[in-house]
């Protein structure tokens, strides 16, 4: 079995969770029947100090969902110019909520706050209507970084002055904040909606939930709706969503210490030219000029060691709970010196 660091994504239900998701109480969630499923929205929301919550499929659909109820057809949305929602989400902003982005350069895929103002449109008929500000945390491309508190504090001050809503993508935000140690509801508090994923370090097998008030999460429901994410006897995968959110976040640290050792073993390979700084479980290796990402990538999966190319002569490696002290002696042994 090769040692899979491709990403936190890749993580299998434990047996208890399994067992969780067995016994879990169901019933038709578009009726609005399902037990379980309410039990962890209203879990999620709690945690963050939201008013509402709803499980969606993926971290896709809440962020599409958002951006759709915070947006009308021809305006323009704030993110940074690496985010996961233009990026990674199929043109879903274009197709979905049929806006334009403004992109932002700010450091390691996370904005700077004082890049804000100057890219907000004026109230003129030539531009689009700027109506939304979203950023990410941690920041994927950025090498798992996640934000200050104090500039996410600015941020959503210079959003509430200027009266845009602002949307977190927090796909790994329990990383960030098992790091940071902020308080999660004063956390929630410098948003108008998250997403959170429970199936990335938090090691569920499928979902996300939305996050925010009554109001926006009733429209929110809607829109799920319309793109098909409305599910009937769903409590029993959200049973597992809700085991992860309640047994799994405070280990991610173990994550975050296994991802430094990976970063050390890295440096020590002749293939490797640098290590960015890692914050949480995402180890990004800058390759040696002349070595391709896609045949490091190919080579070190001949040695039972999968890991992804990441753009610009770059390799990712994530870590997650499937992954223990014994896969890392064992990529120790099986990562080659030479490429
Ligand atoms: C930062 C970020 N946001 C959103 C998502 C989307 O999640 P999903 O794969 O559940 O659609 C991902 C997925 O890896 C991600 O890394």
């Amino acid at each position: 079995m090769p040692v899979d660091f491709r990403s936190d994504t890749v993580t299998k239900p434990s047996k208890e969770m399994r067992a969780v998701m067995a016994e879990a109480e169901v019933g038709d969630d578009v009726f609005g029947d399902d037990p379980t499923v309410k039990k962890l929205e209203q879990f999620a929301a709690d945690m963050f100090g939201m008013e509402a919550g709803l499980y969606c499929t993926s971290g896709t659909q809440t962020n599409q969902i958002a951006i759709n109820v915070w947006t009308n057809p021809g305006d323009e949305v704030i993110c940074h110019e690496e985010a996961h929602i233009y990026r990674y989400e199929g043109g879903g902003i274009a197709l979905n909520s049929m806006c334009s982005m403004r992109f932002l350069r700010g450091n390691s895929g996370r904005i700077n706050p004082e890049e804000i103002i100057p890219n907000i449109n004026p109230d003129d008929q030539h531009y689009p209507v700027t109506s939304l500000v979203s950023i990410e945390d941690t920041a994927n491309r950025g090498g798992g970084v996640y934000y200050d508190f104090k500039d996410i504090q600015r941020i959503s001050q210079i959003c509430r002055d200027k009266k845009l809503p602002l949307h977190l993508d927090g796909a790994r935000v329990f990383n960030a904040l098992v790091e940071t140690g902020t308080n999660p509801k004063e956390y929630g508090a410098q948003f108008d909606s998250i997403s959170i994923c429970l199936s990335k370090g938090l090691g569920a097998p499928v979902g996300s939930v939305l996050l925010g008030s009554a109001d926006f999460i009733k429209k929110a429901k809607r829109v799920r709706k319309r793109l098909g994410g409305g599910m009937r006897q769903v409590g029993i995968i959200a049973a597992g969503g809700l085991y992860a959110l309640q047994n799994n976040i405070e280990r991610l640290k173990e994550d975050h210490r296994r991802a430094k050792e990976v970063a050390e073993l890295l440096e020590s390979k002749t293939w490797v030219k640098e290590v960015l700084p890692v914050a949480t479980n995402i180890v990004v290796g800058i390759l040696e000029p002349g070595v391709s990402e896609f045949d490091v990538v190919e080579k070190v999966a001949q040695h039972d060691v999968l890991c992804v190319p990441f753009g610009n002569g770059r390799i990712r490696f994530t870590t997650h709970l499937d992954i223990t002290d014994e896969d890392l002696s064992i990529l120790k042994q099986k990562l080659p010196n030479e490429i």
